[in-house]
């Protein structure tokens, strides 16, 4: 466990040394210390071990008693135990059945959390140093403990530090040590995965709002790119570049072979695979596969390109798509948006604004539970064989390998920088701004539905998050004014920044890269609303991916070599990694007035630079009217999602504009991650 900030030790050096000279070096031969054994020695170690003797003797005969007890008292119930865990899931080992069945115990006590019950303000903790830990393959990353989370009481307050409690707490941190053990049992042909999957899983299991009519088809493959779980991977084949001055050309095209040549277990494939499809058309022209291969390998057993109709045809659509949805779970949706956006600025929120700051305020509900999830996200999909690493096809070589790659595969901006040359406020510009990053997609003709729904959401966002400013800071040159401000900003800046080895070797930080009280504000606004689109749509999008997890025929986390689908054992792993996903969380949309509205997190009296804001107890006018505003647009923006869907999915919709999309529409959107 560390501390991010540690308050300077009372530092005092005593010294052993005489002043200045220090002790005189010695050369052979050293002094003479033989075998270390006296007169005195002999006579301890005999008198000693007798008198010694007699307790030990007794120890050991209490210790065998104990051991007699325990087996009459535990021997009945640990075979009971036994009998129930191997009764059910007999394709799965124990460490994923105890993990089910305590996960469907905190789940079915559970309701649905609101704004007004679970979000009061008196429970908001102080600003402070958090205790965090490390997390394991990540470099430079550590989360908070689940102890400190925000609504709860203060340590020192809390009734909930209990024997069970902390038993629970030593339960979920040690669960991943259960030994793994591969079980190959496969399905029957016809066998229905999704329907075994469920019958294990399925009252734990989140909703499945995606409609895919079909799955395995060609034109199936454009909806899974376009409109589902690749939509954010979509780009021109060859990009434009700002330093060669070149546009855009070339089909679309999703790529995945970036995991290709990273190490998987014995028996199972390699992921992989890069499809393109026809600008015009958008229909799936052909797939470009990469093996691992050793580079004295001839060419065609490092790459070969499979066009429909092959004989290998389905099987390499199914390895692609396993492959783009292993690489979405594990770098967009983990990595990316757990591990680095969601716990940096939560982690900031934190420890550099006040309780009663207005930022704070705002993103309390957006951060909602964040700390918990993040933790229950270290142990049961970071950790060495905790659930993650036991769904992904790689060794443990690989998981480090793919770890370590992380940084530089994720989306939506980080990808730009080979194209932006080494104009870095630009990067960190179109980083930040979504609107920039779509213009610049649009530039290089990626204009999709996917986008322009995802912009609306952003632009709508950003008007609420712009508007809540407005009602703390007058002007810009106010803003700059704010010391916890530019504390919290260079905070996540420089969290950010220091997540790969180059970078810490670099010492890149954000040092330059603001200014101007014009940039402190670009930035906050950008960030905000990054940070709060990114925990509500782009979670749904990556994260709430149900229709693929429970069916290891469509998409597969791994799968043995040459066969068109997973095994019963992954069938139900990956049900459980999704089932983690359908905890009840705020919704994003909340009738102004109702238990989910909550502006009561902005009464007075707020607090900036030590000035008191407002009047106790009092939610400014101007405050409600930015969450009524937001509100009002999320109705426009979810009718409009509905409209949408009932287009497309009508009698007279034409391929390709004949697949709904459910990831963007605020009605399915809660304020905060879940698992
Ligand atoms: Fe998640």
């Amino acid at each position: 466990m560390v501390a991010r900030t540690t308050p300077a030790p009372d530092c005092k050096v005593l010294s052993v040394n005489p002043a200045g000279s220090g002790f005189p070096t010695v050369g052979p031969p050293y002094m003479k210390s033989g075998y270390y054994c006296t007169a005195m020695t002999v006579l301890i170690v005999i008198f000693g071990s007798i008198l010694l003797f007699v307790p030990l003797l007794s120890a050991e005969a209490g210790a065998m008693v104990l051991v007699a007890v325990l087996s009459v008292l535990l021997g009945l119930p640990v075979l009971m135990l036994t009998l129930y865990l191997n009764s059910f899931a007999t394709s799965n080992d124990w460490y994923t059945k105890i993990l089910i069945l305590s996960y469907k115990f905190l789940l079915f006590g559970r309701r649905v959390p609101t704004a007004k019950q679970d979000m009061a303000v008196r429970m908001i903790r102080p600003k402070r140093s958090l205790q965090l830990v490390p997390i394991k393959y990540a470099m430079n990353i550590s989360v908070p403990k689940g102890s400190e989370e925000e609504f709860k009481p203060e340590q020192g307050q809390s009734s909930n530090v209990s024997l069970t409690s902390s038993l629970g707490v030593a339960f979920e941190e040690n669960l991943y040590r259960l030994p793994q053990k591969i079980i190959w049992d496969r399905f029957a042909p016809g066998e229905n995965c999704v329907q075994y999957a469920m019958s294990i899983v399925g009252d734990a299991y989140p909703v499945v709002n995606t409609v895919f009519k079909e799955k395995l088809t060609d034109k199936a493959l454009t909806q899974f790119c376009f409109f589902g779980i690749g939509a954010h991977r979509l780009y021109r084949e060859q990009m434009g570049d700002a330093e060669k001055g070149t546009p855009a050309s070339g089909d679309y095209v999703v790529r995945t072979n970036q995991l290709a040549t990273l190490p998987v277990r014995e028996g199972l494939d390699s992921y992989g695979g890069d499809a393109y499809f026809d600008y015009e058309t958008w229909r799936i022209k052909k797939i470009v596969r990469r093996f691992p291969a050793a580079p004295w390998d001839p060419p065609e057993a490092k790459e070969r390109t499979f066009y429909p109709g092959d004989p290998e045809w389905e099987y390499v659509k199914f390895v692609f798509r396993s492959s783009l949805f292993s690489l979405v779970t594990l770098v967009d949706h983990l990595y990316g948006i757990h591990m680095q956006v969601g716990n940096f600025v939560t982690i900031a929120q934190r420890e550099q604004l006040g309780a009663n700051h207005p930022i704070r305020r705002f993103l309390a509900p957006f951060c909602y539970q964040t700390i918990s999830v993040n933790d229950n996200a270290r142990n049961n999909l970071v950790n060495p064989s905790s659930m993650g690493p036991r769904n992904f096809a790689f060794t443990d070589e690989g998981v480090a390998m793919a770890w370590a790659a992380a940084p530089s595969l994720i989306t939506s901006g980080v990808e730009l920088r080979s194209w932006l040359g080494d104009d870095a406020k630009a990067y960190l510009a179109m980083l930040l701004d979504y609107e920039k990053y779509i213009d610049y997609l649009r530039q290089n003709g990626i204009d999709t539905p996917y986008r322009r729904q995802s912009l609306d959401f952003w632009l709508s966002m950003k008007r609420f998050v712009e508007d809540y400013v407005r009602c703390y800071y007058k002007t810009q040159a106010e803003l700059a004014e704010d010391k916890e401000i530019w504390r919290f900003v260079l905070s996540i800046m420089h969290d950010m920044a220091f997540t790969t080895a180059a970078h810490l070797a670099e010492g890149v930080g954000s040092g330059g890269m603001i200014d101007t009280p014009e940039e402190l504000y670009f930035f906050l606004v950008n960030l905000l609303t990054r940070y709060c689109y990114v925990v509500t749509a782009a979670h749904e999008h990556v994260g709430t991916v149900s229709v693929y997890a429970q069916d290891v025929s469509f998409t597969a986390f791994n799968w043995p070599k040459d066969e068109l689908c997973g095994t019963k054992q992954t069938a139900v792993t990956s049900a459980t990694l999704m089932a983690f996903t359908s905890t009840p969380m705020p919704k994003l949309m909340a009738e102004p007035g109702s238990d989910g509205d909550w502006t009561h997190l902005f009464e007075g009296p707020l607090e900036i630079n030590g000035r008191e804001l407002g009047s106790a107890g009092v939610v400014p006018d101007e405050a409600r009217s930015a969450f009524n505003s937001f509100q009002a647009r999320l109705k426009v923006l979810s009718d409009k999602c509905d409209a949408f869907n009932e287009a497309a999915q009508s009698k007279e919709a034409e391929f390709p504009h004949c697949f709904g999309m459910w990831q963007t529409h605020p009605r399915h959107l809660e304020t905060a991650v879940s698992v």
